[in-house]
């Protein structure tokens, strides 16, 4: 009876009620719930040197390892950090706290460095092949620096084009603009039809 009343409900509203309501009638009968990250801290822009504190919360997960991994931003160089309330990774500047009463994983970084930045998953291993995942990216600040690829300089035939380019990095990203020397006047037909 109460199953048929969750699937109708699913088929309206989707996948989300389906999950939703198995895990309702799983819950009470067998004790168990399904482990949930109930929190993870928002994402950070830091400083070099400066120091950041990660959180993730769980919920049902006193029966399953939680980790922090971290991997850099495009995904390559996976690191693991710690399991349980243990660090694992070996580096002075790395910290792991566990609360008890709010079964917060608490992860601290001091004297943050460039390398630092990446994206860091909180894991709460449910067997082989599943688990459930969160993620926070911590972004360092870096000073804007132009690149040595950058135009540095030109010579051509009047009447001809000029392409300067210019190529910088940094965090945030650098807005890029040209002036000429002494504020002088730039032509202000930059293309022609
Ligand atoms: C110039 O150098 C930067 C790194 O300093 C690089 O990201 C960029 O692709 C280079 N551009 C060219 C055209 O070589």
């Amino acid at each position: 009876m109460m199953l048929t009343s969750s699937i109708n409900l699913s088929t309206m509203l989707g996948m989300g009620v389906l999950l939703l309501a198995i895990g309702g009638l799983i819950g009470p009968a067998s004790g168990q719930r399904t482990p949930t990250i109930s929190y993870i801290t928002q994402e950070q822009i830091k400083d070099i040197g400066g120091t950041v504190e990660m959180e993730c919360a769980v919920l049902y997960a006193s029966d399953y390892s939680v980790h922090w991994v971290k991997s850099s931003n495009d995904r390559s160089d996976v690191v693991f950090l710690s399991t349980g309330s243990s660090l694992v990774l070996k580096d002075s500047r790395f910290s792991l706290r566990y609360d008890l009463s709010s079964t917060t994983y608490t992860l601290q970084i001091k004297d943050i460095q460039e390398t630092d930045a990446g994206i860091y998953q909180c894991q709460v291993v449910l067997s082989v092949t599943n688990k459930i995942s969160a993620e926070v990216a911590l972004n360092v600040r870096r000073p804007p620096i132009i690149s040595d690829n950058s135009t540095q300089s030109l010579v051509v035939s009047e009447g001809q084009p000029a392409q300067m380019e210019c190529y910088a990095s940094g965090y945030p990203v650098p807005q890029i603009t040209w002036r000429r020397e002494n504020n002088a006047i730039l032509p202000t037909a930059f293309s022609h039809d």
